[in-house]
């Protein structure tokens, strides 16, 4: 690959850039055309426990720098990102597919939540109550909570890492960050970054390793981890949770989804044609928000899977380098498999595909409309993280708030309506931790982003992210009256 002095192939812990013992790699591959672009170390569980400890050391150090001194720490960091946007992008997009536009955009906003929580160190402020006895005075204080561990997923290379440690770095957290085993080499060039930025030894650590399973067992079991961050799958996420018992570890969880995007028949179809776009091929389908099942009310259903089958048709599919290409590819075999399996069983149950259906080469899969789709389809029930959109049918506002909390997911939801009483109701109504109301995008790092149900729990980003990473202290003074 052309040079790029932010590719780092070596593990990040305790100031150093380290190698595995055992001297094993895994290879790091482009999606788009399949070659290899790197190996990076396979850390073992034993390596990951040393990482562990050098955090734990690092710990009160960097607990007792003033809040200004770890903002300013941040301020370096985030200049560093922006002035390296260019570069980051393109790791981002060779190892993980995503289009060079929207690899620029994830760089932004990956670095939008460190200079968000740069801001935020200087008001993690706690409050002073108002005692119940004349002798007491009673004042909240919020501290760091210790080590914090952060397990990303690969659609977001960047911008995960940034929403989790910005907000424990602030607090005078430590880190220590698993990268995903498809996408590292984005996450080691920002840990490169946190190193000219000038974070102390043990304060930011990255470690990469192919041992998913014994590692994210280490990170939950481990006490000196005092809390664990993870986004990824809903499966996953219980199999932390029940690992984070035995520590009873704090957690943030950041799961599947299975979105709707409700279009009433009051709605500015062109708008919502628009917002179904942007939220189902970002990514080329492959983010948690992304929208999964479209509904739309009946008299305008015909006239909407027209237009949005037009739009769809007009995407342009390639390798994400060439800056016009719209939709990259998926990220692996097993993603492709999974569309393939959606879309057969959606077409075997009557699904009408107005636009794509089908596998192209490599890892590409052209974006497909399924009209007619019915509740019994595997994609009304599951994710399918990939360019597939089928459109449901209602004919009422309560038959579509039923159809769009029929799962047992709850993180992002949208509706298009022009009527604002019906706008409330809809968006009362939706059991979502997320609502888009004529709006397809809705991430930003200064609103609160989470779900409910088996999406998770915890919030990231926004005012609310801080007191996810830090405790709070109740301290009571007694005896105040007497001199
Ligand atoms: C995700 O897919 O997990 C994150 C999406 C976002 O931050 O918008």
């Amino acid at each position: 690959m052309q040079q790029n002095n932010l590719i780092k192939t070596e593990a990040y812990v305790n100031g150093k850039w380290l190698k595995a013992t055992s001297g094993k790699t895994f290879d790091v591959t482009n999606p788009a055309t399949g070659e290899v672009i790197a190996a990076v170390p396979d850390m073992s569980r034993e390596e990951v426990r040393q990482a562990i400890d050098a955090a734990d050391r690092a710990w009160p150090a960097y607990r007792d720098m003033t809040a200004k001194e770890r903002s300013a720490l941040m301020r370096r960091w985030f200049d560093l990102i922006m002035e390296h946007k260019e570069e980051l992008a393109r790791i981002m997009t060779i190892e993980s597919g995503k289009v060079l536009t929207e690899s620029l955009g994830e760089v932004s906003y990956g670095a939008s939540f460190v200079e968000w929580f740069a801001e935020e160190a200087k008001r993690a402020y706690g409050d002073v109550i108002p005692p119940p006895t004349k002798d007491r005075r009673l004042v909240v204080i919020k501290q760091s909570i210790g080590v914090v561990a952060a397990i990303t997923p690969w659609n977001f290379p960047l911008a995960m890492i940034t929403r989790k440690v910005g907000p424990a770095l602030v607090a005078g957290s430590p880190v220590l960050i698993k990268p995903p085993s498809e996408t590292p080499l984005t996450g080691l060039a920002i840990a490169a970054l946190a190193e000219q930025a000038g974070f102390p030894p043990g304060v930011y650590n990255t470690i990469t390793t192919t041992d998913s399973k014994g590692i994210g067992k280490e990170l939950c079991e481990n006490p000196k981890v005092r809390k664990l961050s993870f986004t990824g799958s809903t499966p996953v996420g219980k199999v932390l949770m029940s690992q984070c018992a035995s520590t009873l570890k704090k957690l943030s969880l950041e799961l599947g989804g299975n979105a709707p995007f409700i279009v009433f028949d009051d709605a500015d179809v062109d708008a919502a044609v628009k917002g179904a776009i942007v939220s189902k091929f970002r990514h080329n389908g492959q983010t948690c928000v992304c929208v999964n099942r479209l509904l739309v009310q009946e008299k305008i259903y015909d006239e909407f899977v027209e237009k949005f089958s037009r739009a769809v048709a007009e995407l342009k599919i390639g390798n994400g380098l060439d800056k016009s290409v719209q939709l990259g590819p998926l990220i692996s075999e097993k993603a492709i498999e999974k569309v393939t399996e959606h879309v057969e069983d959606a077409v075997s149950k009557g699904a009408r595909v107005t636009y794509g259906g089908e596998r192209m080469k490599g890892l590409f899969y052209k974006p497909t409309v399924l009209a007619d789709a019915t509740a019994d389809m595997i994609i009304a029930r599951e994710e399918v993280f990939g360019p597939v959109a089928p459109v449901f049918r209602f004919s009422t506002e309560d038959e579509a708030i039923k159809m769009a909390n029929d799962t047992q997911y709850g993180l992002a939801s949208y509706f298009y309506s022009q009527d604002v009483n019906r706008c409330w109701r809809v968006a009362e109504a939706l059991e979502y931790g997320m609502v888009g109301i004529n709006e397809g995008l809705i991430s930003t790092e200064v609103a609160p982003f989470g779900g409910i149900k088996e999406s998770g729990f915890g919030r990231e980003g926004s005012k609310y992210g801080m007191d996810y990473f830090m405790e709070i202290k109740y301290l009571c003074f007694g005896g105040v009256d007497k001199p």
